[in-house]
């Protein structure tokens, strides 16, 4: 690893630094940097789990910078990530004047900061924010690139606002209270980006294996420096998904449908992992990846935890999740599958008849 830090790039200008931590100690500095002051107020958005485990670290270091900070906890949960419970973030915002100098803190997973990114986005159209993720999840994907939303009605992310934070700081020992289902759940983003990306990333991931299924400190670091590496540079070339960006939904199309037919009972990085390998699959169908190469992929999520086969999908209902997902959005479905390991394509042929074979190959697995 070079350094603990790397500087993201929007629109070819700085906009923030990911910092790579093992502590909170260098928060209140983190924070100088980016022009906190005695004069600003901030406001920490956490949720219930992670509350009683971080909050009052987090409120320690701001109180070295500012001396006005407050916390607001949401409910845990993607259930809630709603604009019901932003409603009550506003209202505590407006109770407490805040004004468009301060700022708000997301300090946990991938719901709390795409719910605080997005109040930080829309109140007063727009306050400046920092993400201090602590799931694996949230450290390698959600927190890097500017995409913040709540749910509408059953629709994943639909109201949202590209709005991007002052600071990541990345604090590996909060990845210490995660249980092994969701540390495994936030690797499968990180084996998305070797896959799509950088088959060398995705060499050393598998020779790093055991190390990272024991959670070695040092190699936790260095992998998220090198995840965050590939996702920096898809997001600082294409911030607002006009392109290449899509690349990041590898293993999404489909991976977002077994999440709505779960009824989100299987986590999201569960579903990135067998979206991926009906993805692969289907790359397979296409001629673009050998069997070999098929199998390989299918089978390299299974010592990092993740599944790869599932015995009661539903599978007319996921495809017709992806209608559904189709209808509201774009018109053609993009589905992103592999020329080769370490690189993506954007699709437009994939038929409905290619998932329903990925998906029931899926079933069949469990035999
Ligand atoms: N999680 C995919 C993206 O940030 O674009």
């Amino acid at each position: 690893m070079e350094n603990n830090r790397l500087e993201v790039l929007y629109n070819k200008k700085k906009a923030y630094d990911i910092v790579f931590e093992t502590s909170f100690e260098n928060l209140a500095s983190e924070l100088e940097g980016i022009g906190v002051t005695k004069a600003n107020q901030i406001c920490i958005v956490t949720d219930e789990h992670v509350e009683p485990l971080y909050l009052s670290f987090v409120v320690d270091a701001c109180k070295k910078v500012c001396d006005k900070v407050i916390s607001y906890t949401f409910p845990a949960g993607e259930d809630h990530k709603n604009l019901d419970e932003i409603r009550g973030l506003y209202e505590a915002l407006i109770e407490e004047h805040f004004t468009r100098k301060d700022f708000l803190i997301a300090l946990g997973g991938g719901v709390v900061g795409d719910m605080t990114g997005f109040a930080a986005a829309t109140y007063l159209r727009g306050i400046r924010f920092v993400q201090i993720p602590t799931t694996l999840l949230a450290q390698a994907d959600s927190s890097i690139g500017g995409k913040t939303g709540v749910d509408f009605e059953s629709y994943k992310n639909m109201v949202g606002a590209f709005h991007m934070p002052s600071l990541v700081y990345t604090n590996v020992a909060t990845l210490r209270s995660l249980d092994d289902r969701q540390f495994s759940a936030g690797f499968a983003e990180i084996m998305k980006h070797g896959l799509i990306k950088d088959v060398a990333f995705y060499e050393w991931l598998l020779e790093n294996m055991y190390e990272i299924t024991d959670h070695d400190e040092e190699v936790i670091m260095e992998m998220l420096y090198r995840s965050d590496s590939i996702k920096k540079a898809v997001v600082e070339k294409d911030p607002t998904e006009q392109g290449d960006r899509a690349l990041l939904n590898f293993g999404h199309t489909l991976g977002h449908a077994i999440e709505k037919a779960s009824n989100f009972t299987l986590f999201h990085g569960e579903c990135v992992a067998l979206g991926c390998v009906a993805a692969a699959h289907i790359s397979y169908l296409h001629q673009l990846l050998s069997k070999d190469e098929y199998l390989e992929v299918r089978d390299m999520f299974v010592p990092f935890g993740l599944p790869i086969s599932m015995d009661d999908l539903d599978v007319d209902m996921i495809l017709d999740n992806v209608s559904q997902d189709k209808k509201n959005g774009e018109n053609q479905l993009k589905f992103i599958l592999l020329k080769k390991i370490g690189k993506a394509v954007i699709d437009t042929s994939v038929t409905r008849k290619d998932m329903e074979t990925a998906v029931r190959e899926l079933l069949l697995l469990d035999d």
